[in-house]
C-alpha cells in the first residue's frame, strides 16, 4: 500500500522493541515519532538508533529498505509530550511494559487525544486483545501485532483481532507490516500464547516429556530440533511438510487428512493420546 509511505506511525515506549519497530517503519519510509513517558528516555533511544545501530548496520551493508541512513534517521523524531507524539499519525504502535494496567491507560490516554480513523495497536507477547482493550470506547480500530525479537531480522508478525476489530483495520495493519518487509500473518480469533507460542510450547511440551520419560538426553532432544526438525522448518511449514510427504505426488493433503482421520478414529478405540497419531503420518 505506496498511499501509506510518508505518513506518521507513533511509537509509545521507547525500549527494546519500541526501538526496533521505530528502524522497521523508517526503513520503508515511514515518519515516526517515538515516546516514552520518562522524560529523556526517547532522544536516548534516538542517539542509540542512530549511532550504534542504523550507522553501523549501513557499514556492514545490513540496513533495510531502499534509504540511506541519513535520510532514515531524518524521519525519526522523539517526544516527551504524548499529544504532540500523536499528531498526524495513522498508526499507533505500543510498546510499553508487559503489564495489562500499563498498556489499558496508555490506549485509554491514546484514544482520547486521537480521531476515530487512527489505528490502535499493541506490540504485547502475550496478552488478550479484550483485555488490552478494554478502556477504549470504539475497539473496532483495535488491533495486536505481536512481533519476534528481534523485529528487526526476524519478519514475523502476528495480528490478532479484538473480537470487534474490523476487517479493514485487519488490512490496513496487514499492508503495512507487509510494506515495511515483515512477514505478517492473520489469527482470525484472539486465543492465548496466538500462534507462535502455542506452536512453540507444543514442541516444548513433548520435548520435556521425552526427557523426563527417559527416552532421550537433554543433548540429544535438542538435536532433534537443531540437526533434524529445524532445518527443514526454516523453509516449509508443518503443513506443507504433510503435503510434499504424500506418496507419488498425488494430491497428499487430502491424503494425509484421510490417514489422519484413520489413525485418530483406531486411536480413539485403543484409547491412545490422538498427538501421538502423528508419528503415523510418517514425517521423516
Ligand atoms: N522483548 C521481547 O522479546 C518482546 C518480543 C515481542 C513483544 N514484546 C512486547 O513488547 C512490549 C515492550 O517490550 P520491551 O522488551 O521493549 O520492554 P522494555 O522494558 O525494553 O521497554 C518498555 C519501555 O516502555 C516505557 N514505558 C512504560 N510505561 C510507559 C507509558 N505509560 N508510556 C510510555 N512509555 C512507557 C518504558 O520507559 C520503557 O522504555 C511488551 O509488551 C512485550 O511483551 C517484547
Ligand atoms: C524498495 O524498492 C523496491 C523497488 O522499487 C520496492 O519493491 C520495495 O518495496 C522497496 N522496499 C521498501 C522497504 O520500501
Ligand atoms: C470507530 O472506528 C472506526 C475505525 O476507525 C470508524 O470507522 C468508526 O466511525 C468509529 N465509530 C465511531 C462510533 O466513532
Amino acid at each position: 500500500m505506496s498511499s501509506l509511505k510518508g505518513k506518521i506511525i507513533t511509537v509509545v515506549g521507547s525500549g527494546l522493541i519500541g526501538r526496533s519497530w521505530a528502524m522497521v517503519f523508517m526503513s520503508g519510509g515511514y515518519m515516526v515519532n517515538i515516546y516514552d513517558n520518562i522524560p529523556g528516555q526517547a532522544s536516548g533511544a534516538i542517539t542509540e538508533i542512530s549511532r550504534k545501530q542504523i550507522e553501523e548496520l549501513q557499514q556492514a551493508k545490513m540496513l533495510r529498505g531502499n534509504l540511506t541512513a541519513a535520510e532514515q534517521l531524518s524521519l525519526l523524531s522523539s517526544h516527551d509530550d504524548l499529544l504532540q507524539a500523536l499528531e498526524g499519525a495513522f498508526f499507533v504502535q505500543e510498546c510499553v511494559f508487559e503489564d495489562l494496567e500499563a498498556k489499558q491507560t496508555v490506549f485509554h490516554e491514546v484514544e482520547n487525544l486521537v480521531t476515530e480513523s487512527v489505528i490502535l495497536s499493541s506490540s504485547t507477547s502475550c496478552l488478550m486483545p479484550s483485555n488490552v482493550f478494554s478502556r477504549v470506547q470504539n475497539r473496532t480500530r483495535c488491533i495486536i501485532s505481536h512481533p519476534v525479537n528481534p523485529p528487526y531480522y526476524v519478519r514475523l508478525v502476528e495480528l490478532v483481532p479484538h473480537p470487534e476489530t474490523l476487517p479493514a483495520v485487519m488490512d490496513v495493519a496487514y499492508s503495512l507490516m507487509t510494506d515495511v518487509g515483515q512477514a505478517p500473518v492473520r489469527l482470525r480469533k484472539e486465543i492465548d500464547g496466538f500462534a507462535l507460542n502455542r506452536v512453540q510450547y507444543a514442541i516444548i511440551a513433548e520435548s520435556w516429556r521425552l526427557v523426563q520419560d527417559g527416552v532421550i538426553s537433554v543433548k540429544d532432544i535438542d538435536l532433534v530440533m537443531s540437526e533434524g526438525l529445524g532445518m527443514r522448518y526454516a523453509f516449509i511449514g508443518p503443513i506443507e511438510t504433510m503435503h510434499l510427504n504424500a506418496p507419488e505426488g498425488k494430491f497428499c493433503f487430502h491424503y494425509a487428512c484421510k490417514k489422519i482421520g484413520a489413525v485418530l478414529g483406531a486411536a480413539k478405540k485403543q484409547s491412545v493420546k490422538t498427538s501421538y497419531c502423528f508419528d503415523y503420518i510418517h514425517l521423516t
